[in-house]
């Protein structure tokens, strides 16, 4: 755990009347520094705040992680997201949070009276997306979660939350949905993946964790007319934003909830607690990152 001497205060403050501000800044961690929306969505929050801020990107490969960390205050930073492959090295090296230990990956760091705290935003990322997509989604009673890695200890860790009954996870390999069910208890229940099929008429609430469906993997073979007809669903590949899942999932009538709705929603907190307000997802932002997806697609 890192406890930093040397943490910078945003405000100094000289003798009794002269007060120095300096301007606030966060950065986002990974190697290599793969393009990452953070920076698009955060700048774009500063300049609506009219925040004087920063968010910049750090490429630091994994032997220099460490010591990147232990001096991040020195450099200048309040906080910082960290991206692949740095997430289980961020969780061991700070102070987690029940959301961080739980999911086994920390994506978001801060510091709190000078140590170094982390926690992990896909939780509220996806539930607050949910919430916003499909109002009154959590009346469900059964869930069929597909995919059984970090992706998916955060949304079951989210719906055990909200009071999700029962959670089944289905997963290519089953030891890991097994394994995944074992660290929730009783309440989530592993399936084997050709079990699918006949679970979907009674999943009220239906989400892709895995990559199939992302662009370049096969697609996510599966019929959506078997899921009952007030079913959401919901796909956390947003590359492309619209999935053949979610697609076809639209085309029957079904609420849906996006990758990109929850990469924008697990963006949220990190910002508040680096500048101070919450900022807000808009369709302004969404449109923004919309577009940087396009271009990028080309
Ligand atoms: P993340 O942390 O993003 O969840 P991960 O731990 O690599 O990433 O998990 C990826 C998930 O996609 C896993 O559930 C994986 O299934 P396995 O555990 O069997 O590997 C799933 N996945 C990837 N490719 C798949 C495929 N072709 N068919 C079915 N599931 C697949």
């Amino acid at each position: 755990m890192i406890v930093v001497a040397g943490f910078i205060p945003a405000i100094d403050v000289f003798e009794e009347v002269a007060v120095v501000t300096k301007p606030r800044a966060a950065c986002l961690i990974g190697w290599p520094a793969a393009h990452s929306r953070s920076p698009l969505i955060h700048r774009y929050w500063l300049r609506k705040l009219g925040i004087e801020g920063g968010y910049v990107i750090e490429a630091v490969p994994p032997d220099e992680f460490k010591d990147f960390l232990f001096r991040l205050s020195l450099r200048g930073f309040v906080g910082a997201n960290v991206t692949i492959p740095h997430k289980e090295r961020a969780l061991a090296l700070s102070k987690p949070d029940e959301q961080a230990r739980v999911v086994g990956a920390a994506n978001t760091l801060w510091y709190q009276d000078g140590e170094l705290c982390s926690t992990n935003t896909d939780v509220e990322g996806f539930i607050n997306n949910l919430d916003t997509c499909a109002p009154g989604w959590a009346r469900c009673e059964d869930a069929l979660v597909l995919g059984a890695g970090g992706a998916s200890r955060a949304v079951v860790f989210g719906l055990l939350e909200r009071g999700i009954r029962r959670v089944h996870v289905a997963n290519r390999t089953i030891a890991r949905a097994k394994a995944l069910a074992d660290q929730f208890g009783a309440d989530v229940v592993p399936v084997a993946w050709d079990a699918i099929s006949e679970l979907l008429p009674r999943a009220a609430l239906l989400v892709n964790t895995t990559s199939l469906g992302m662009h370049g993997q096969p697609p996510l073979e599966l019929d959506v007319g078997r899921l009952p007809p007030h079913a959401v669903v919901a796909d956390l590949v947003y590359v492309p934003l619209q999935t053949p899942l979610l697609e076809a999932s639209r085309a029957r009538g079904l609420k849906t909830a996006d990758g990109l709705g929850m990469l924008l929603h697990q963006a949220v907190r990190g910002f508040e607690l680096w500048f101070g307000q919450r900022p807000e997802v808009t369709a302004e932002l969404r449109a923004l990152v919309e577009a940087d997806l396009a271009n990028m697609a080309r």
